[in-house]
């Protein structure tokens, strides 16, 4: 049966910006990104013709995570700016017609927070996770998720040792966290991305794993009654959206997360994870329309963010995401295949029925930088694996702005060096130098952006198409069809609805290359 929702959200079928803050822009020079920042560049932003923002976390914590190791919920870092800086980033983004998501970070605290610190003395330990003896659990950033305290007992932490787990049976965690919504909605924001949305409620007694949790499967995520959460923040957070961050495989889990009364969407993690590959890809489309569509909701689309190694880069690899294969990739090679794929992938993933999200500088089609220094890496992944996984930091190098040389106008030129160095390579990925040149990957960004508000329907029809072509239609004569194959196709092949409007690649009309896509819109 399918459900027909009775709240049509605003971000639906928005286009959402994930702005990765400490590497964004950076206003009084230290390196890192800020909040005024932020503000400086929202005009691009607009001219982008995107409907919203996201800023990951930028509440006062030891950033042992990067910031999802939140010591004050109601705060701002220093590092970022104050309070009020964010009030006017809101009022500003508000006035150029941008709404603003924030990251709550609901699955732990940092050590620093003064929960964790009360609990050290023994005071109100009920708010994490404590026990007399831990489980076999492994953290998710590697090693084991328990770490023992001074007195004997150990506490819980599914990432790193400096981000306990809270609690979600005690009371207070509920009532905490209902304020905090509150908190940030009195201050204006449109929404919340939820982080680690499936993890806060673990089973019953927490079993150990034994050996099915060696491989990929965590029992301690995705249990049912995580969902009751849920349905009592949308009762707080009334019509502001809330995106749920479950990095699960299957999109019949995933859409519960967006049933009626629960959260607004859910990050495609299907989507994203899913190689170059044309029946992934396809399964992928499929799989998550169909199983949104049974809860009444649309599915989002993803092919980056400040987790995943870039999509520049990504979609050179051949299948599943593997490090060694990484280590011996020869990057020159997969910045030009990767860049072509990853152009396609963002006009298949603009196409698409629902709200898509960009990460920051894939609108630049910026790679992955693989080779920072190792002194350089700040990753917790990295750290505990001993360097045997490289970790995220290569998709966080501050942005390119313009040409200069100085941090390529990420901050002003007698700031800092950058927190992460930015490449030798990169002015040609800037901004500026983008905005002059009509066939840049921002150029083609900004047009789809503008043709996609011409999409009709929230529907999508498969059209007949050669192999290794995927085709589809959507309302208004909109149709985009993407090459996976190894040669070119001629578009009068395809028979598609309308002339062609936008190609992902400079070509001849009459053919679609490999490796690329294309839209058509009727007259
Ligand atoms: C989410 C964030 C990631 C962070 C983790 C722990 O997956 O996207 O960056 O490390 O949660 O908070």
């Amino acid at each position: 049966m399918v459900i027909v929702r009775q709240v049509t959200g605003w971000i639906r079928e928005a286009v959402i910006y994930q702005i990765y803050v400490r590497s964004f822009a950076d206003a009084d020079g230290d390196g890192v990104g800020d909040l005024a920042g932020i503000r400086s560049r929202l005009d691009y932003l607009a001219s982008l013709g995107v409907d919203a923002i996201w800023l990951t976390p930028f509440y006062d914590s030891p950033f042992v995570d990067g910031g999802y190791d939140v010591a004050d919920y109601r705060s701002v870092a220093e590092v970022f700016g104050r309070l009020e800086d964010f009030d006017a980033l809101v009022a500003d983004a508000h006035r150029l017609g941008l709404r603003v998501i924030i990251d709550l970070v609901p699955n732990h605290t940092s050590d620093r927070h003064c929960w964790f610190q009360d609990a050290l003395k023994g005071r109100n330990r009920d708010r994490y996770i404590f026990r007399d003896e831990p489980n076999d659990w492994q953290s998710v950033f590697g090693g084991p998720a328990w770490t023992q305290v001074a007195d004997g007992q150990w506490y819980l932490h599914l990432f790193a040792p400096e981000q306990p787990d809270l609690n979600w049976q005690d009371p207070a965690v509920r009532e905490e966290f209902e304020q905090i919504l509150r908190f940030w909605l009195d201050r204006g924001v449109d929404g919340f991305r939820v982080d680690v949305a499936h993890g806060l409620v673990k089973p019953e007694g927490l079993p150990s794993f034994g050996r099915s949790g060696e491989r990929g499967n965590r029992p301690y995520f995705d249990q049912d009654a995580v969902h009751d959460i849920y349905r009592s923040w949308r009762a707080v957070a009334g019509s502001a959206a809330l995106v749920a961050e479950a990095r699960l495989r299957d999109p019949a889990r995933t859409a519960r997360y967006a049933r009626p009364g629960e959260m607004d969407q859910a990050f495609n993690f299907q989507f994203l994870w899913a190689p170059w590959d044309l029946g992934r890809v396809r399964e992928a489309v499929a799989g998550s329309l169909d199983s949104m569509g049974r809860v009444g909701a649309l599915p989002t689309w993803v092919i980056g963010n400040h987790d995943e190694i870039r999509a520049a880069t990504r979609y050179a690899l051949k299948n599943e995401i593997e490090d060694e294969e990484f280590v011996g990739l020869t990057v020159a090679v997969a910045n030009e295949t990767g860049l072509r794929r990853a152009r396609a992938m963002a006009l298949l993933s603009l196409a698409l029925p629902g709200a898509a999200y960009i990460y920051q500088g894939d609108e630049l089609g910026l790679p992955e930088v693989v080779d920072l220094p190792d002194e350089v890496r700040e990753d917790p992944i990295w750290h505990r694996s001993g360097g045997r996984q490289r970790g995220r930091d290569g998709c966080r190098v501050p942005l390119p702005w313009s040409e200069q040389a100085s941090s390529y106008g990420f901050g002003p030129a007698d700031g800092k060096p950058t927190w992460l160095p930015q490449p030798e390579t990169w002015q040609g990925f800037s901004v500026a130098a983008q905005l002059t040149d009509p066939e840049s990957t921002l150029a083609m960004y900004k047009k789809a952006l503008k043709l996609r508000r011409r999409i009709g329907s929230e529907g999508l029809m498969w059209l007949g198409a050669p192999p290794g072509v995927l085709a589809f239609a959507r309302g208004n004569g909109f149709a985009c069809a993407v090459n996976f194959g190894e040669s070119p196709v001629p578009l009068a092949g395809l028979r598609l609805p309308g002339p062609v409007a936008l190609l992902s690649e400079p070509a001849d009309p009459a053919v679609l290359p490999a490796g690329a896509a294309v839209w058509v819109v009727a007259p």
